[in-house]
């Protein structure tokens, strides 16, 4: 597959539509793979020769060899990087993190505020408890602390007691975080000009995107989102890197439609469908464990998130999980008090109020040797109602797709030809 000089792999949809395998397989031929927003409450999973490797901080595709890259739009839990820079060294012994001196530290006084934030709602958004928005909004009051706070001699103590003094709270020690810093200083530098001189000398980069475009702060299904810009775009400002040079945004969407936490979902589906379809594909969060949410795929949703992240071309994933359901329906556009929407976003602060209109197809009947046949003899040996349900996609989003993806394991993917 031809990979281009610096490609943004995104999520078109809630969330885990497996970013993390499609990263891999960019970063098998790049030079360096960069996480540039969320933090721990992404699980990015990748499966190789039957190992399952999960991770929350570092990018997946640094398992492929890529120098994994942590730019400033991240905010990062000091303990359980380390952990996984012990994983990864574990596999890829070479491997050197370069984390950018400007990404905010996650502290357990944020992760207890998560959680005291979402009891006194009078609807939680589900978050992750991982501490992700209490970190983000102390950056954003210019409170936080930085890597380059906890790897300074001396600089750490006066900001942590200002954080405490705010947040009337002793929970947190400076000493075991400078610990934690002068372990991980080696590893702190600039993101922007380790990045730049690797693409103006001809190296490649992959943006590893977390958690997904209706996740996004901003332009996701507010309140029910995740603390940071989760679109392509944030791939320029989460790293430093101009956007004009961001050449390739891969959007990632799964066959059909999960979501974890609260929040409106129109095409949701209920039991029996829905536990037949989470059991298939193991529909449970990477981070939390909870279950997550099942429903038909939604064209208004990726529509929108198509035109939002300027999709070049789209991966759907477990088009495998949907096999031998007599009739599979996608959501063609809502109606809204009689009104027809056909994008998500015109619909926004309506969303619970929305009527899917469905179009149905035939499904397909194929068991995992059909599937493995595809996989060695390439896209004409995809079913072809299955094959029906992609074109057609592809003819409503306006976008080809240029890979389907159909079991977990790195190897188990379709790409298309030119
Ligand atoms: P937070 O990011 O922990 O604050 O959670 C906010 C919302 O985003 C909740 O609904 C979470 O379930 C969701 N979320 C955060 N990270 C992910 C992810 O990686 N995949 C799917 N949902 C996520």
């Amino acid at each position: 597959m031809n990979v281009p000089r610096s490609t943004v792999v995104v999520g078109l949809q809630w969330g885990d539509e497996g970013k993390g395998k499609i990263s891999y397989i960019f970063s098998k031929k790049a030079d360096a793979v960069a996480r540039f927003q969320g933090g721990g409450n992404a699980g990015h999973t990748v499966v190789v020769d039957g190992r399952r490797l999960k991770f929350n901080i570092l990018p997946a595709g640094s398992v492929a060899g890529a120098r994994p890259v942590i730019g400033a739009g991240c905010v990062i839990d000091v303990g359980k990087l380390l952990d996984e820079m012990n994983m990864l060294r574990s596999l890829v012994p070479e491997s050197r993190p370069l984390i950018s001196r400007c990404a905010h530290i996650v502290l357990e006084l944020h992760k207890e505020l998560d959680g005291r934030v979402e009891a006194v709602r009078q609807a939680p958004v589900g978050t992750t408890r991982m501490g992700i928005g209490p970190a983000y909004s102390d950056k954003c009051l210019r409170l936080g602390l930085r890597m380059s706070d906890i790897i300074a001699e001396g600089r750490l103590s006066a900001s942590f007691n200002t954080l405490l003094r705010f947040h009337q709270t002793e929970v947190g020690d400076p000493v075991t975080l400078q610990h934690v810093g002068s372990r991980l200083a080696e590893y702190v530098g600039d993101v922007p000009e380790y990045l730049m001189e690797l693409l103006r000398g001809g190296g490649r980069v992959v943006f590893e995107g977390a958690q997904g475009t209706l996740l996004d702060l901003d332009h996701g299904t507010y309140p029910y989102v995740t603390s940071s810009n989760t679109v392509a775009g944030a791939a320029s400002t989460g790293t430093g890197i101009p956007p004009n040079m961001l050449e390739t945004v891969v959007g990632v969407m799964k066959a059909y439609t999960t979501r974890v936490g609260s929040g409106p979902f129109p095409t949701e589906l209920s039991a029996p469908l829905s536990d037949r379809i989470r059991s298939a594909g193991a529909e449970y969060g990477t981070t939390t464990g909870r279950p997550r949410r099942v429903g038909w795929l939604d064209l208004p949703l990726l529509r929108y998130a198509c035109m939002i992240n300027g999709v070049s071309w789209i991966a759907v994933t477990k088009l495998d999980i949907l096999s031998n359901i007599d009739t599979v329906k996608v959501c063609i556009r809502y109606d809204l008090d009689g009104r027809e929407v056909k994008s998500l976003g015109l619909a926004m602060e309506r969303l619970a109020d929305v009527r899917p209109v469905y179009q149905e197809f035939r499904g397909w009947m194929a068991s995992e040797s059909d599937w493995l046949r595809a996989v060695r003899m390439g896209w004409d040996e995809i079913p072809s109602n299955a094959r029906e349900y992609l074109e057609y996609i592809e003819g409503e989003l306006g976008v080809r797709v240029g890979l389907v993806s159909v079991g977990e394991e790195v190897g188990l993917e379709i790409p298309r030809k030119d």
